[in-house]
């Protein structure tokens, strides 16, 4: 793995070990041996990836690097790559980006000789949501193999739904779709399901965001939303018993979920928040290994 950009980069043994590094990290106390300094080059919103990502390298022992875009050097026009060349230069030893491109990577980035993590590339890309979605579903269930996921909302804009589409079909999940109209992909080679039938049938009903701010012209109102394509009380109810909820996060609450489900029994909507800090630790524990900036003896365990 030279740098972290797509999930598809991992075979089925890769995303094992990494769930397992993360399980490791979960229930061991540990302390790195080492000085190493990262930056977290973020040029869109977040709360919860940019967060887990500072606590997992705080629990690691790295210094994180400040970068903001408002107070950078990004307001006198310099480049992604030129940002992502000084913190090379100055001495990080690890970055992750988040970008609205598409394809930021494409733009000279494989050049940067310090390993690089996608944090969400434009729609197109989201490999960390994607793994610690895949740790959650397997705390759950303890398989992938034969299990019904359907990945529900706007699957159009969105970058959860390619990257953990594939990767569940990998893994031997049935995996289907469902979306109003006007949010479906039909690059995406998958069936797609009416929410009444995903929600009779899947053992887990992933839902995305309606992503306002990704739409070209203005979006259609959102008031039936809820009813004829969201997570309803109403359907919550014909769910099977040990079915669960996933969402990434932020939720538009009323609209693709009806917010009092949004902490009900089944939903792992915070598990998956609390797991998004073991799995990046446990992706930069692998991409610095591979690269030969950590190794086994850099971490030591303890009480
Ligand atoms: N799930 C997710 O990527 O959330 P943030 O945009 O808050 O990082």
């Amino acid at each position: 793995m030279r740098h972290f950009i797509s999930v598809n980069q991992l075979s089925e043994e890769e995303i094992v070990n990494i769930l397992k590094t993360a399980d490791w990290y979960c229930n061991t106390g540990y302390k790195l041996k080492q000085q190493l300094f990262v930056a977290n080059l973020f040029f869109e919103p977040s709360t919860r990836t940019k967060t887990s990502f500072i606590v997992a390298q705080r629990k690691m022992g790295m210094e994180v690097l400040d970068f903001h875009t408002e107070t950078s050097s990004i307001q006198k026009g310099e480049s992604l790559y030129d940002t992502a060349k000084t913190f090379e230069s100055i001495g990080a030893n690890l970055l992750t980006i988040r970008h609205p491109s598409d394809c930021w990577f494409d733009n000279h980035l494989k050049d940067i000789s310090i390993p690089i993590i996608n944090a969400g590339a434009g729609k197109t890309e989201h490999p960390t949501q994607c793994l610690l979605d895949l740790l959650t579903i397997y705390q759950e269930f303890q398989t992938f193999k034969d299990l019904k996921i359907v990945i529900a909302g706007d699957i159009k804009h969105s970058r959860v739904a390619q990257s953990n589409a594939y990767a569940l079909k990998a893994l031997g999940a049935n995996v289907f779709l469902s979306a109003a109209p006007e949010f479906e992909d039909n690059s995406l080679d998958f069936p797609y399901l009416s929410m009444d039938d995903a929600v009779n049938t899947c053992d887990v009903v992933m839902l995305l965001r309606i992503q306002h701010e990704r739409h070209d012209e203005k979006s259609r109102t959102m008031n039936d939303y809820l009813n004829n394509y969201g997570l309803s009380k109403e359907r919550e109810k014909q769910m099977k018993n040990h079915a669960i909820i996933l969402h990434p996060a932020p939720i538009n609450r009323g609209v693709e979920i009806d917010s009092s489900l949004v902490e009900c029994e089944r939903s792992r909507i915070f598990q998956q928040m609390k797991n998004g800090v073991y799995i990046r630790m446990a992706i930069m524990t692998n991409i610095l290994q591979e690269w030969g900036i950590m190794n086994e003896t850099s971490i030591e365990e303890c009480e």
